[in-house]
């Protein structure tokens, strides 16, 4: 075979294997990025200070996901909630919910910032 054709052969295999199961979805780093983006006002890990906004960790994932996509058509009202969720793809969102609903629900941790004794 000549080396062109093995190349081809070789990049065909690999596409069917991206299609098959994208590798950035099974990234545990990558879930807890885009779960990242939450816990700033949703509390460290999802769980939030004094239930405000609510805690995330240990919700139910397709309660989650839909409330996600609620804010994301604008079928649920929100004050941010509906911007932030325009941020993400449907996909994306499912990687979040599947995150927090593998969380422990319990008390906040208090901030970093908090800890220090200035
Ligand atoms: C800027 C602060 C902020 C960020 C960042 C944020 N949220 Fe929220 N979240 C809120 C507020 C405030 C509410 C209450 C609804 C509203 O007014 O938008 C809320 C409500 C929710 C609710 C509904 C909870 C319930 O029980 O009613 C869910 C689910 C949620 N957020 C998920 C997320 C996820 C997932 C992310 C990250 C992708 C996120 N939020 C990022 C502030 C934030």
């Amino acid at each position: 075979m000549r080396p062109t054709l093995v190349r081809a052969g070789c990049t065909a295999a690999l596409l069917v294997a991206c299609a098959a199961a994208p590798a950035w979805a099974q990234d545990p780093s990558i879930a807890r990025s885009l779960a990242a983006t939450c816990t700033a006002c949703h509390g460290t890990d999802g769980r939030s200070v004094g239930g405000v906004p609510p805690s995330l960790a240990g919700r139910d994932k397709g309660e989650l996901l839909q409330t996600m996509k609620d804010f994301k058509t604008g079928k649920r009202p929100a004050t941010v909630m509906h911007q932030h969720a325009k941020g993400y793809s449907d996909e994306q969102l499912e990687i979040i919910s599947n995150y927090f609903a593998g969380v422990t629900p319990g008390a906040a941790a208090a901030a970093p910032a908090a800890r220090v004794n200035y």
